[in-house]
């Protein structure tokens, strides 16, 4: 329907990007963009005709995007080349063919384009031996400018070499490491940085591609002073193998394993770069002091219990559990996860209310101590009928 709607304003139109690279590579794709050979803001007036569909327009990127109320969102753009006044800022556009707006995409297997017009609906556009090199799985960039242009392709090249175990072919490899080594990452803003990052973190197999990143020395430049060595790949490993939620945020826990020896002028330096809460170092802090004990015991040959985790932790932030959970084996990171779920759910039902009024304690360090005890003894099985004696013992 996208290119009836094109034909009927005289537009060839189009669908771009991952999209038609996924469908070649019988992927699964939600992501529709679309290109337009005229206005987009005129396609996505005339589409809204027929579809109920909130358009939302980014002038200065000539793109119109859709929302259809189930969710659905396609983006339409007028075809465009970009051009930029300074390298690693956002580019100006012009409007432009698709053949140029192809050319200007990040890697060749991107840059492939389907027509929807009802005369050549199916029609693939490639203008560049894309789809071989697709077939082939080669990652390629498509002019020698465009790491400089956009730095952040350094990441996606990286990100789809490992997503699609492909290869990033020689000359564009040459390209990457240069512009690695010449600096170009700390041209781009952090939030694209991080935005990449996070990307990157989402995919199946993120240690894969941050094996390669650190191969291609990409974290040296993202986070001075980080240390990939094994110990940290053994934790990352771990962190991603076992976790389940988007809280705490994944990129902190990734910071915080790869710099938790960085001196703090490099936590600074990530703190302003990233946004990252002025809590990052105090987590590392923290978190390593923990860890460490935590190991100290185990080499003296001492069992975790529940009564190691509760002396040790208390109730920690979550970023800090996760960096601890990431030091500790499969065995003892179950009885990490069994302590915290006791501690949410066994209270005691003697509080410190009750140790004033029914035992005449007298506020103080005293009943925090008891407090704890009893909280102990309850997360070790202790049952509430027993509760009264265990505390007249304490006494
Ligand atoms: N693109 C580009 N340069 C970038 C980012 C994007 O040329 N730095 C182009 C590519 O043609 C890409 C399209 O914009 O295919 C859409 O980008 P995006 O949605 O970020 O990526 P996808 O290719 O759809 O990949 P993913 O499967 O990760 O969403």
């Amino acid at each position: 329907f996208l290119g009836i709607v094109g034909s009927e304003v005289n537009m060839p139109t189009y669908v771009v990007g991952g999209f038609v690279r996924d469908l070649l590579l019988d992927r699964k794709n939600y992501d529709i963009d679309i290109v337009v050979e005229g206005d987009a803001r005129v396609f996505a007036k005339t589409f809204s005709r027929y579809f109920e569909v909130t358009c939302v327009e980014h002038k200065e990127f000539l793109t119109t995007s859709m929302f259809f109320r189930n969710g659905l969102r396609i983006d339409v753009a007028t075809a465009r080349t970009e051009y930029y006044e300074e390298p690693a800022v956002l580019p100006n556009v012009e409007v432009s063919t698709i053949k140029k707006d192809l050319y200007r995409r990040d890697f060749s297997i991107n840059a492939m384009a389907i027509k929807l017009n009802q005369e050549e609906f199916g029609l693939l556009l490639d203008f560049f031996g894309c789809k071989n090199d697709l077939e082939k799985g080669i990652i390629r960039t498509l002019y020698p400018l465009s790491f400089v242009e956009d730095p952040t392709r350094i990441l996606r090249a990286i990100r789809f070499e490992q997503r699609f175990n492909f290869k990033i072919e020689n000359r564009t490899l040459e390209l990457l490491k240069k512009h690695v080594s010449q600096n170009y990452l700390e041209r781009v803003t952090g939030q694209r940085l991080r935005d990449e990052l996070e990307k990157i973190i989402e995919e199946p197999d993120p240690l894969k591609a941050i094996k390669r990143m650190e191969e291609l020395r990409v974290f040296e430049h993202l986070f001075p002073d980080s240390v990939v060595d094994d110990e940290a790949l053994r934790m990352l490993d771990r962190y991603f193998r076992r976790k389940k939620s988007a809280k705490p945020k994944p990129v902190y826990i990734l910071a915080m394993i790869l710099l938790k020896n960085a001196p703090e002028r490099s936590l600074d330096y990530v703190i302003k770069r990233y946004g990252f809460p002025r809590k990052f170092p105090d987590w590392i802090k923290r978190a390593v002091n923990i860890s460490e004990k935590l190991k100290r015991t185990v080499q003296s040959g001492e069992q975790l219990t529940l009564r190691t985790f509760f002396y040790l932790l208390k109730k920690p932030e979550p970023e800090v559990l996760s960096f601890i959970d990431a030091t500790l084996d499969d065995k003892a990171s179950k009885l990490l996860h069994d302590y915290l779920e006791r501690i949410e759910r066994i209270k005691p039902r003697i509080n410190g209310k009750l140790l004033i009024e029914k035992f005449g304690l007298k506020e103080g360090p005293e009943i925090r101590k008891i407090l704890e005890e009893l909280q102990l003894a309850k997360l070790e099985g202790l049952h509430t009928e027993e509760e009264e004696k265990f505390v007249k013992e304490l006494l």
